[in-house]
């Protein structure tokens, strides 16, 4: 079957299997950033935003995506990049695996919710699993980032 669709703002059309996931379709075509963990929906690496909210693109079917707006870390560039060196400079970053899904994460978080408690922060991103490298560490980067503040250095 075929699909007519928006990548990070490209029109693409694309001969998908009916039973093709998003994240694979994504992956074929080029999309590096997008990963695959658990491929079952429970740890959020594979996230991406539909319509401008995130979803997990292991668990869509790309025959659902007829007409709809994916967007992939390589359509929000410049702002993951910046996010990424606030986690560089909290340290937190080991494998790296996770980094994908937690950065569109954290961008469509800060789209909906106007300066977020810790509180708020852990409900948004709590799909989010990192094996490595713990999470205090990231939300500091996410509120350095958010409020556009330097980590001291030492
Ligand atoms: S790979 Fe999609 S949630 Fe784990
Ligand atoms: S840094 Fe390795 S899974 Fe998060």
């Amino acid at each position: 079957m075929t699909i007519k669709l928006f990548v990070n703002d490209e029109e693409k059309t694309w001969d998908i299997a009916p039973d093709e996931f998003l994240a694979e379709t994504l992956q074929k075509h080029g999309y590096a950033s997008v990963k695959t963990g658990c491929g079952a929906g429970a740890c959020g690496v594979c996230t991406v935003w539909v319509d401008g909210k995130p979803m997990l693109s292991c668990s869509a079917l790309s025959a659902r995506m007829n007409g709809r707006r994916v967007t992939t870390l390589e359509g929000v560039e410049d702002e993951a990049r910046a996010l990424a060196q606030k986690l560089l400079d909290e340290g937190v970053d080991q494998c790296g695996y996770c980094s994908p899904g937690f950065i569109m994460l954290v961008l469509a978080m800060s789209r909906e919710l106007t300066d977020p408690t810790l509180e708020e922060m852990k409900e948004y991103l709590n799909g989010n699993l990192c094996r490595c490298s713990g999470y205090q560490g990231k939300y500091r980067a996410i509120e350095r980032y958010l409020k556009g503040t330097e980590a001291p250095r030492p």
